[in-house]
């Protein structure tokens, strides 16, 4: 008798966790108004009727408001991680159980099932793509060329996957048209600063549970995510240190009241050090042998490469977890050095990601752009395109509207006057 291999309809794991992963949906619900009213809007409307989206995003309660968004526009969505420790394996359930959707994430998965998973939602051939640091995309044009021809466009969420696409696109290796959502005002000021800034601060503490106040906290990197780190860690009272290699991004962080460092310097007086640079080995082998004993070190940036994690095993005489989502690295001098997270993304690997709230813009954008892309991708070129203003324009007014905060609106005489060019000094 032959047996049939039927396609695997999701690999998530535990059916049994979705009823929570749904309370906990709606909870995230309650702080998304905008991305409800493109819910309603889309529910009446239906402008994503047929269209196949592949998503590989953190598989968090937020994104499973998205997704539903989606749904309700009529798309058929199948979701895989973005990270192997982001997903919250009650809403990959939820999704599973509630709505039908095919989900592939597991937290805590190996590299090879993060990657099956990205073929499975890539073997659902879809329309468009919707990635979070851009392995998608990766793994579509270098190992399933074959499903491109259906592919029409595709969104990117993060800054590090903006920046894979624009190196792709500038070889032309880049075969579809890509909307990086993180250039959006409504996105990267808000989600990369403010939630990653909430989101990190409380991963360190849910892996350490150590005091912030009185310690000196070490930036690498004064982006948009460093800035909201570095500005909650100072909130908590610690002495923030930042490390930068952009001259003007370091003199902003000098004038925005930090001290500024290389990190060679900063490793030896450090207590928490945070890197947010979407570069490789920031922390590197030299700063391990200056940093004083208990040093604990995180990595906010999107890949685990931050903290070159080799080398610091390699230095370590013994490795062993001393609490959830924290690794003790004892060095030959008897220096112990805490890795939190496993050097993933500590926000979501230890604490929940950004809250709702700043996801809602973010996914406001995600959803109107799959809408645009379905309306304009015949007539772009294979690149990375800003979201567009209005878009952009919109959502910051719906989410002022949905936190009944009213703004001024400009004079007829006012408007007139910036479009004036003669009149000048008085
Ligand atoms: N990235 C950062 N935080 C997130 C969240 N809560 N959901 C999805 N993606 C995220």
């Amino acid at each position: 008798m032959s047996t049939t291999v039927r396609p695997l309809s999701y690999d998530i794991a535990d059916i049994g966790l979705a009823d929570k992963g749904l309370d906990r949906m709606e909870w995230a619900a309650r702080e998304m108004p905008v991305l409800a009213l493109i819910e309603a809007r889309f529910r009446e409307t239906r402008p994503l009727e047929g269209l196949r989206i592949a998503a590989a995003l953190h598989v968090t309660t937020e994104t499973a408001n998205l997704v539903k968004t989606l749904l309700a526009g009529g798309a058929q969505v199948a979701l895989c991680a973005s990270n192997p420790l982001s997903t919250q394996d009650d809403v990959a359930a939820a999704l599973v159980k509630h709505y039908n959707v095919p989900v592939y994430a597991v937290k805590g998965e190996d590299t090879e099932r993060y990657y099956a998973h990205i073929h499975a939602v890539l073997d659902t051939r879809p329309h468009i793509t919707m990635d979070d640091g851009m392995d998608l995309v990766a793994t579509l044009h270098t190992q399933r060329q074959e499903l491109l021809d259906h592919v029409i466009g595709g969104t990117e969420e993060t800054t590090t996957g903006v920046i894979r696409l624009k190196a792709m696109a500038a070889q032309a290796k880049l075969r579809f048209p890509v909307v990086a959502v993180n250039d959006a005002r409504t996105k990267h000021l808000f989600d990369n600063r403010y939630g990653t800034g909430q989101s990190t601060i409380d991963g360190i503490l849910r892996a350490t549970n150590v005091l912030l106040a009185g310690k000196n906290f070490v930036v690498a990197g004064y982006g948009w995510c460093s800035r909201g780190i570095a500005m909650r860690a100072a909130g908590m009272g610690a002495h923030v240190i930042v490390t930068e290699v952009d001259p003007l991004r370091a003199l902003e962080a000098v004038m925005d009241g930090y001290r500024v460092m290389p990190m060679v310097e900063a490793a030896r007086i450090g207590h928490i050090f945070c890197s947010a640079t979407g570069d490789i080995h920031v922390v590197d082998r030299p700063h391990f042998q200056v940093m004083r004993d208990g040093a604990i070190l995180a990595n906010s940036g999107h890949f685990d490469v931050e903290i070159n994690l080799e080398a610091l095993a390699e230095m370590a005489v013994e490795v062993k977890r001393v609490r959830d989502y924290l690794d003790e690295y004892t060095l030959p001098d008897g220096r112990r050095l805490y890795v939190a997270g496993e050097g993933r993304l500590i926000n979501l690997a230890a604490a929940e990601g950004h809250p709702s709230a700043v996801m809602d813009m973010s996914f406001a954008n995600q959803a109107l752009c799959v809408d645009y892309l379905r309306q304009h991708a015949a007539t772009l070129e294979n690149r990375v395109y800003s979201v567009p203003e209005p878009i952009d324009r919109e959502i910051a007014a719906l989410k002022l509207q949905a936190m009944e905060i009213q703004i001024d609106t400009l004079t007829p005489e006012q408007e007139a006057y910036l479009h004036e060019w003669s009149m000048g000094t008085h």
